[in-house]
């Protein structure tokens, strides 16, 4: 399966996504960022994958591209991307959903709020990307107990190991067209 990823900082989970799924299996045919000067264009370059700004939707066609994850990317989808690629773009967000999500949600502010809420588990949501941020069906989550941590930066760290686990799952899974929608309920077949 052809894959595009969207980062827009450090690009750990894309290297997880390199190092996990087997090339046989998803290949990244595209790095794409709205920042060019970001941490994962190196980790791009490093493994020889082409990197692009944002707005090369045109180019991601022409490359056949049948899945775009969204690792740590920060803009908005435009609609008319959500539309071109249906049920084909995920996101993996730092929290469980639907709590924890919406706009500004990214980053360090997720883990403050949740810190702040006093919740006593947290964990990864990766989830189809629609119109609305952080809106689309859950495809899969992982929790983590964090009642004994003591910072937003402690469960950033805590969260960061389950997502570096649960995306190269998913993605390998989608590529094996195990992804499956179904009565407005998503599934992953064994
Ligand atoms: C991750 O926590 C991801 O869930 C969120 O942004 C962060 C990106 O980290 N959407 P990295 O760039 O993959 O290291």
């Amino acid at each position: 399966m052809k894959i595009a990823v969207f980062v827009s900082g450090r690009g750990s989970n894309l290297k997880s996504l390199l190092e996990k799924v087997p090339h046989s299996k998803a290949q990244v045919l595209a790095v794409v960022s709205d920042k060019i000067d970001c941490r994962a264009f190196k980790i791009a370059n490093e493994y020889k994958i082409m990197t692009y700004s944002v707005g090369s939707i045109e180019k991601l066609k022409e490359k056949e591209v049948e899945l775009i994850v969204l690792a740590g990317f920060l803009k908005k989808i435009p609609d008319e991307f959500v539309d071109a690629f249906k049920n084909r773009i995920i996101n993996i967000h730092p929290a469980l959903l639907p709590s924890f999500g919406g706009k500004g949600m990214y980053g360090l502010n997720v883990h403050t709020a949740v810190f702040n809420s006093s919740a006593k588990i947290s964990g990864a949501t990766i989830h189809f990307v629609d119109k609305i941020y952080d809106n689309g069906f859950i495809i899969a989550q992982k929790a983590v107990d964090i009642s004994g941590l003591n910072s937003p930066e402690e469960i950033a760290d805590r969260v960061l190991a389950v997502e570096h686990e649960l995306l190269p799952y998913v993605v390998e899974k989608f590529s094996e067209g195990k992804v499956i929608i179904e009565n407005n309920r998503t599934k992953i077949l064994d």
